[in-house]
């Protein structure tokens, strides 16, 4: 077991993992309040897998359980849902002061969190991620939210859980392919400021996928580590955190020009860290060595580079401008300078970015001229 301190002042909390610890919740939450009442927000996909391991945990700590299941998917991550949870907590009388857990991916971390931040005007939260990319990344940095009429994270809030508990034995359940969506995000942290741990991860990438609960254990708890530092020095994204958005306004795009259906959302974050370095490349900021070396750990990673989408560049673009982050009329842009330092670019031009669209379009896989 190992735990991470993300120091936020007196919202300062720990980022507990390690293994078999879904049946130590019960203690955990002993730690954290002397009620003997919680609510559990419940991914429905898990409620009678690691559901009935955490509810079987409370119990025996003596804990009343008001629980609440949740179908999730980015349809269902509305209004509507947050909701229904309030509704099934007012329903069972849930006091200001009842800890809400939320049990499950990052739809389920978000859609709670934000019930929690707002039932009451907060209540103490507690995240118990179950999918790898909402261990290293939603469930740590108190940004909670739900889409409105298919804008993501519209409406949202931060609110800083009092403890995030990882036990990186539920990922045994986790489809293949949404453990690569979470391997997209660590190796998104590695080259946005920790070289070390981008060639860590691609050293170790068969074993991760075999989920060697070692390797697995020191991957959440390296990138854990790295997400809590970057939130601690810019919590509510003045600055700096907005770093950690590399490949993301290409990948937004992506998902908003109906590429949801065919890509996951960390591999359309794979596509748009390709697009965003070969956009660095052909500004000369960042070496082609760099583009060839990104795409390939992607590759052997099993993540896509190059983007299947009926979508012309114009609608790409278009849909990039939608991006929140994108303030007014000028599109902004991280990208890399080398794996381990991204830089952010202000006021880039659209013919620029289209450059970068046609190349991530491109069928080879080894080209990597600007
Ligand atoms: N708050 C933040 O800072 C932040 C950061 C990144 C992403 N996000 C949000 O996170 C969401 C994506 O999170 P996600 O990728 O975890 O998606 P998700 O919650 O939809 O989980 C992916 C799938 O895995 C299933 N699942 C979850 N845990 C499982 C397990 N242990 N075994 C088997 N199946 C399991 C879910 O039911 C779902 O079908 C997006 O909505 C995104 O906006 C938030
Ligand atoms: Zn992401």
């Amino acid at each position: 077991m190992q735990s991470v301190r993300v120091e936020l002042g007196e919202r300062s909390y720990d980022v507990v993992v390690g293994s078999g610890l879904l049946r130590d919740i019960g203690r955990q939450l002993s730690e954290l309040t002397s009620f003997r009442r919680c609510a559990l927000v419940v991914d429905q996909a898990i409620a009678t897998t690691h559901g009935e391991a955490v509810r079987r945990a409370l119990a025996a700590s003596g804990f009343t359980v008001c629980e609440a299941s949740f179908f999730a998917s980015e349809e269902n991550k509305n209004l509507h849902a947050l909701e229904e949870i309030c509704r099934t907590l007012l329903a069972r009388d849930t006091a200001r002061n009842t800890p809400l857990i939320a049990l499950g991916g990052g739809i389920t971390g978000d859609t709670a969190g934000f019930a929690s931040a707002v039932y009451q005007r907060g209540t103490p939260f507690v995240q118990v991620p179950t999918t790898l990319l909402a261990m290293v990344d939603s469930s740590v940095g108190g940004k909670v939210a739900v889409n409105l009429d298919g804008s993501k994270n519209m409406i949202g809030a931060f609110h800083q859980p009092k403890r995030v508990l990882i036990d990186i034995d539920t990922l045994a359940t986790l489809d293949s392919r949404e453990l690569r969506c979470g391997l997209a995000e660590c190796l998104k942290h590695g080259i946005i400021g920790d070289a070390d741990l981008f060639s860590w991860t691609r050293e170790r990438l068969p074993r991760l996928a075999a989920l060697d609960p070692g390797s697995v254990q020191e991957l959440v708890a390296r990138n854990v580590a790295f997400k809590a530092a970057v939130v601690a020095r810019d919590e509510t994204e003045q600055g700096e955190r907005a770093l950690l958005n590399l490949g993301h306004t290409f990948g937004h795009a992506i998902e908003g020009c109906g590429g949801a259906t065919r890509y996951k959302h960390g591999e359309a974050v794979a596509i748009g860290i390709a697009a965003a370095t070969h956009f660095a490349v052909s500004r000369k900021l960042c070496a082609p060595e760099v583009l060839t070396e990104i795409e390939s750990t992607f590759v052997a990673a099993g993540l896509p580079v190059r983007l299947e989408l009926a979508a012309t560049d114009s609608e790409l673009i278009a849909e990039m401008y939608k991006d929140k982050k994108t303030k007014q009329q000028n599109l902004t842009l991280i990208v890399p300078r080398k794996i381990g330092e991204c830089t952010m670019l202000r006021g880039v031009a659209d013919a620029e970015v289209v450059r970068s669209w046609e190349y991530v379009r491109r069928a080879d896989l080894t080209s990597n001229e600007g």
